[in-house]
């Protein structure tokens, strides 16, 4: 164990600036910091930086809606995600955001490298855009119906129906999700990075030894087989983000920036502390450099990230480290069911240990996603961190203090001999913490705790107390006892560092190192114990749930930004964990225009399910001067029969459309979101055709 100190720089994904740290999120930053923790013990000189993701379409519209500038919307945020990392002990070296001058520098810099190198090009393309609000709409800010089966109420880039791909301006009827226009198709010019051109190098990087997780290079082969695209990078005004050197109004794409970030976020810790930036960022770099991400962003750090660096002269990571995403009680998280968990809703009622103890005995190295099960989660911490490990210190501390004036023993032959095999665990633990193979290791610390409790339970110091002849065998056992924990500790510091805190007052020890399992502490005065730890209790899961369902319902909704890349194959990987909740209110109108709208309470006289659709019903509508036929996108929610003899509401002047299967003449209205979608009914005693308004 005794190499020469390694030197290591090591991120986590940077969280996007609109929107609350969640459980989710936590997986990645309490692995990460357990690694960091992991190698800082071992003595290695081991950086952790990390920053806030601040650009992009999203925290623009919503710094507009909450009618503030970006800016204050960012450093908002900012505060709020320092105090949830802090919250749940993720110990950065530096913590900054994209949305500064040492990352603009950084970004435009290596744009010129790019360019200078041949690998920037310009094209016009044309795109969907908004002619009310003014601006080019990203995918995700465009609905309507699918192209290829008509599937209503898509997004602008894919069909969850029947999973085609396509441009906005490919859909029928789409519509601005920003103001409701119909977007209108305009050409601008756009820059690429010519990514095809590092094809070759790309290739040998991916497959290079413990580069990246093997499932990962086998999907990566899949893209590969594709021929890669250039990237486009830029975006036009209004855009919140770093202008493109030599032009006007054209703007870095927030995933340019972003992973440069890294680089920002370390460069503000060097300008800090005095650390040479060049030792870890020139090209040939021996610091190792390490990025933990989820896998739903494998493409952009595996493909573009090393690309970039590469061809502007940069080094590139040692190994990029991607984790599965987070279930609650074996579901996606959904804020609908409440079960999308904010870190401050857990830690106003919940302890930061149980949570990082109960993911590190989930974690692997594997690209897989874990579950978090309420009551699982509560059993298994009672369980291992009190029935097992605090256990040991509880039942045997006493005996120090009342017989032996705080004093552990000098531990003779024997009991040193028992000590030995948990301290010569260090090593299979330590790889194990390399590896990121946390569940194992939390496996063998917990299975030497069990251990240490079977010897205490056999030799039971409570009956050797109460015989004055065996002072000196209760001495030595229950200071055996009090090195058995502590050496549980020292493993476990880098999963507890706050329980790992306390324990190290309770011992009067002033620090810890891995090394520190290998001696023994012996003729040392410890203070008396105090509660290391105390059970969870089912209600305090109950009250924390109950809380965080009310604040994520007085949320804004949160649109991700939409991780647009060219190749299909990506898609498999961009699941996002978000669900229904309220959207922000849409521009102000006047009286008049809603006048415009005729809305009328209809009869559904006739109601059939349209075969080839999967969500379209045919609708015929009773509204009192007549019949109309609406295809309504509501098969999900409402089987025919339900809606035969129903009274609705419907817009009755609308347009009517061509529909592969007929004209549809009119719009039903249900309020509709992730978390549903409900027809709307008049109250009993309206009638076919009256007015609503
Ligand atoms: O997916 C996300 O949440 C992004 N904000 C992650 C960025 S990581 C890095 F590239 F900056
Ligand atoms: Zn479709």
């Amino acid at each position: 164990m005794c190499q020469p100190s390694r030197r290591m720089l090591v991120t986590s994904a940077l969280p996007y600036a609109n929107g609350p740290i969640h459980l989710g999120h936590m997986v990645e930053y309490i692995q990460t910091d357990i690694w960091v923790r992991f190698q800082k013990l071992m003595g290695n000189d081991c950086t952790y930086v990390c920053a806030d993701d601040a650009h992009g379409t999203p925290i623009m519209l919503r710094a507009q809606n909450e009618g503030i500038t970006p800016e204050t919307l960012i450093g908002r945020i900012w505060q709020e995600h320092r105090r949830d990392f802090a919250g749940f002990d993720i110990g950065f070296d530096h913590y900054h955001s994209t949305h500064s001058d040492e990352n603009k520098t950084l970004a435009q810099g290596i744009y010129i490298k790019l360019r200078e190198a041949g690998l920037i090009s310009e094209k016009d393309i044309e795109q969907a855009y908004d002619p009310v609000k003014g601006m080019f709409l990203p995918d995700r800010f465009v609905k309507g119906e699918c192209p290829k089966c008509g599937a209503h109420d898509q997004y602008g880039d894919s069909c969850e129906s029947c999973g085609a791909t396509y441009s906005p301006l490919e859909m029928k009827n789409p519509v601005s999700t920003i103001t409701g226009a119909t977007p209108v198709a305009k050409t601008s010019r756009h820059y690429f990075f010519e990514l095809p051109k590092l094809q070759a190098w790309l290739s040998d990087w991916i497959r290079t030894e413990g580069r990246l997780p093997s499932q990962l290079v086998n999907k990566l082969d899949e893209w590969f087989k594709e021929d890669l695209q250039a990237w486009d990078i830029s975006r036009d005004a209004p855009y919140f983000g770093f202008e493109i050197p030599d032009t006007v109004d054209k703007f870095f794409y927030v995933w340019l920036d972003a992973p440069i970030g890294y680089i920002g976020s370390f460069k503000a810790y060097c300008d800090k502390t005095g650390v040479n930036f060049d030792d870890y960022w020139k090209a040939d770099s021996d610091v190792e450099l390490y990025h933990f991400i989820g896998k739903d962003i494998v493409y952009f750090h595996t493909l573009f990230w090393p690309s970039m660096l590469h061809a502007a002269g940069y080094r590139t990571p040692t190994a990029v480290f991607a984790h599965g995403f987070l279930t609650v009680n074996g579901q996606k998280m959904s804020k609908s069911r409440g079960t999308f968990i904010t870190a401050e809703a857990y830690l106003n009622h919940l302890p930061a240990q149980a949570l990082r103890y109960y993911f590190a005995a989930k974690l692997s190295n594997r690209v897989e996603d874990i579950d978090l099960s309420m009551e699982d989660f509560v059993q298994r911490v009672n369980s291992d961190l009190v029935g097992k490990l605090v256990n040991i210190a509880s039942r045997c501390s006493g005996f120090i203090q009342k017989f032996f004036d705080g004093k552990l023993a000098t531990l003779n032959a024997d009991h040193m001999a028992i000590l030995a095999p948990y301290q010569q665990s260090s090593e299979s633990i330590a790889r194990l913490y390399e590896q990121r193979e946390f569940g194992h290791a939390m496996r063998e610390i917990m299975a030497l705790a069990d251990q240490a409790n079977a010897w205490i339970a056999e030799v039971a110091p409570w009956q050797l107390a109460k015989d004055e002849q065996k002072r000196e065998a209760l001495h030595q056992s229950a200071s055996l006892a009090i090195n058995l924990f502590r050496v549980l500790m020292v493993y476990l510091n880098p999963v507890l560092p706050d329980m790992a805190n306390q324990a190290r007052a309770f011992l009067q020890e002033s620090d810890w190192n891995w090394q520190s399992a290998q001696t023994a502490l012996e003729n040392h005065r410890i203070a008396p114990y105090s509660a290391l730890f105390t059970r969870l209790e089912m209600k305090q899961v109950e009250a924390m749930m109950t809380e965080n369902a009310q604040a994520v319902a007085a949320q804004p909704q949160r649109k991700t930004e939409t991780k647009s890349v060219t190749s299909e194959a990506s898609k498999v990987t961009e699941a996002t964990q978000t669900d229904f909740v309220p959207e922000a209110i849409s521009e102000e109108i006047v009286i008049e225009d809603f006048m415009k709208i005729d809305l009328r309470v209809a009869l559904i006289v006739k109601a059939e399910a349209v075969p080839e659709a999967d969500k379209l019903v045919k609708l015929t509508l009773d509204i009192g001067v007549g019949t109309r036929q609406v295809f309504a996108g509501i098969k999900s929610a409402y089987s025919p029969e339900q809606l035969e003899g129903r009274l609705t509401v419907m817009v009755a002047n609308l347009k009517p459309r061509k529909m592969r299967f007929g004209m549809s003449e009119g719009m039903v209205l249900a309020g509709s979101g992730d978390g549903g979608l409900y027809l709307l009914t008049p109250d009993s005693g309206a009638q076919p055709g009256m007015r609503v308004k």
